[in-house]
């Protein structure tokens, strides 16, 4: 069997980057290993136990979280909510079924051969797929694109049992509620799935090795995020490294320390959540015998996602970069228009990035850190929530939006919103950057009102100190 292209793993990099291949006229096979009985599993890490679970509990927890406690200032008296889990993780499957299946029928549609098993490159223009019951075949193609993703990763030290000690697949699987939860790494996943079940009734302590929550972030909208989270009740341990996690039946142990040195100490937990990052997913792939060089477990590859060898290129978590669903795909376009004669490209400069928490934690271009260390003179305009109308109505005025654009030519250079809708809000940013916009473009785009986002336009026109609601 001869392809045009192979594409190994279908999270969002390969199965974006197999239809585009299609709709370009490429004969185009995939390899999935994900599912077993025959039930094929396509949508990768972030459709099974990734992206799409976790914001479909974590908008059922805060449904849950608003009923509790933020009904009765509208003047909606409910009795308390009552937790039914089954039925809110019945909610998180049928999500992530629809989602997979969809996947299934887009490459149905758009004629894309799909093979179930673990897919080894055996050369260049070679790859064997070994399925679930040993068999074996061979198929052919002139390209293979690697996009096989990440895998969860733990602490040395540390086991991963997904009952008492849970990566972040386990914890979008617990049958109940711990009564105390305590995560490693306040990192995206620490404070996503840690919100998850603070909503639900945990108390949650959050151990980080650095001296701040979600690194990558802009460090003022990071500093009061970890104010908020403090409020809604989580405790965070900064500065300190886990040095074990001793678990029981029913528990474990979490022993930490201060990075500079110091006396230890230890928490109990009923569940210890490991997110401390992911590693990229290499295994059985035979790329050593192919002779694709790696670096600390990455494929590299160059501007144009080819690997060392020719004819196989590689996208998403199993490269460099941010390790993000929307990077994966946009890699994924990019390859097959590069495949097919096209200049796919992805402009790194202006990939958004958003924490789905209460409230949200939005991000594109560069923090105010990346323009000090560049040297860089900037301008910044801000704006608060609490000088939105929309967001009193709504009462969402906890956050603001940030602006920075360059001291000398206007440019926007990066955007930061921390606020309920955030991660909507942020792409306004994102299409004025890919334009090269000004902060004056942005402040002169007319914006409906009342909308949050007319904050965005209050921030941009900050820029030049000429705000009018503050
Ligand atoms: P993956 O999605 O990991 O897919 C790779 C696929 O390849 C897998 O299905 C795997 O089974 C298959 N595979 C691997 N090796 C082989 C082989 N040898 N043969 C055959 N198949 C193989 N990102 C966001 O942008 N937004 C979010 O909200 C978000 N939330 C997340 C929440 C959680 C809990 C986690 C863990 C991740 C989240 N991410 C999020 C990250 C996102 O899931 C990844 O960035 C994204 O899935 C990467 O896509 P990918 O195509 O590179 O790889
Ligand atoms: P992360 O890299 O975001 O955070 C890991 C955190 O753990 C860091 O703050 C790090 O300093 C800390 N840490 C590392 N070792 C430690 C130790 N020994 N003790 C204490 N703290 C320690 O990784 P995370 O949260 O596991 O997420 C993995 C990937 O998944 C990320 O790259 C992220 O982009 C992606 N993801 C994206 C989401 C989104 O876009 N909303 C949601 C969830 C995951």
């Amino acid at each position: 069997m001869s392809y045009d292209l192979i594409v190994i793993g279908t999270g969002p990099g390969g199965y974006v980057c197999a239809i585009r291949a299609a709709q370009l006229g490429m004969k185009v096979a995939v390899i999935e290993k994900r599912g077993s009985a025959g039930k094929q599993l396509h949508g990768g890490t972030c459709l099974n136990v990734g992206c799409i679970p976790s914001k479909a509990l974590l908008h059922a927890s805060e449904m849950f979280d608003e009923a509790g406690h933020g009904f009765a200032a509208l003047g909606i008296e409910v009795s308390a909510p009552k937790l039914n889990i089954a039925a809110m993780m019945k909610h998180k499957q049928d999500t992530v079924d629809a989602n997979v299946n969809g996947v299934a029928f887009l490459l149905k549609k758009n004629k894309i051969e799909a093979f179930h098993g673990l897919g080894t490159i055996l050369s260049a223009g070679k790859v064997q797929v070994t399925a679930e019951d040993g068999g074996k075949q061979v198929l052919e193609a002139k390209n293979i694109v690697i996009a096989t993703g990440s895998e969860v990763s733990s602490l040395p030290g540390v086991t991963i049992d997904e009952k008492i000690v849970v990566s972040s697949t386990g914890a979008l699987e617990l049958a109940g509620v711990p009564k105390k939860l305590v995560v490693i790494g306040a990192g995206v996943i620490g404070l996503e799935l840690g919100s998850v079940w603070r909503r639900l009734g945990a108390e949650v302590t959050v151990v980080e090795y650095l001296d701040r929550i979600l690194p990558g972030m802009d460090g003022e909208v990071a500093k009061n995020f970890q104010r908020m989270l403090g409020k809604q009740g989580f405790t965070f341990h900064l500065s300190s490294k886990v040095t074990g996690v001793k678990a029981g039946k029913t528990g474990a142990s979490v022993s930490f320390e201060p990075v500079a040195g110091g006396e230890a100490q230890s928490l109990d937990a009923d569940i210890v959540l490991v997110a401390t990052g992911r590693r990229p997913n290499t295994d059985g792939l035979g790329l050593e015998a192919a002779g694709v060089a790696m670096e600390r477990g990455k494929v590299v590859i160059d501007d144009h996602f080819a690997t060392n060898v020719k004819g196989i290129y590689a996208i998403g978590d199993v490269v460099r970069g941010p390790m993000l669903a929307h990077k994966a795909e946009d890699e994924g376009i990019a390859v097959a228009e590069i495949l097919a004669g096209q200049r796919g490209h992805v402009n790194y400069d202006v990939i958004p990035g958003v924490v789905y928490t209460h409230p949200e934690v939005a991000s594109v271009g560069k923090t105010e850190e990346e323009l000090k260390a560049a040297g860089i003179e900037y301008n910044i305009g801000k704006f608060p929530f609490t000088a939105n109308g929309r967001a009193r109505a709504n009462r969402a005025t906890d956050g603001f939006v940030k602006v920075l654009a360059d001291k000398a030519t206007d440019r926007v250079l990066g955007v930061h919103i921390l606020g309920v809708g955030a991660g909507e809000m942020i792409h306004e940013a994102a299409v004025l950057m890919e334009f090269s916009g000004s902060a004056e473009d942005l402040a002169r785009t007319c914006h409906a009102h009342p909308t949050m986002s007319e904050a965005v336009k209050e921030a941009a026109l900050g820029v030049a100190k000429r705000a009018i609601h503050v």
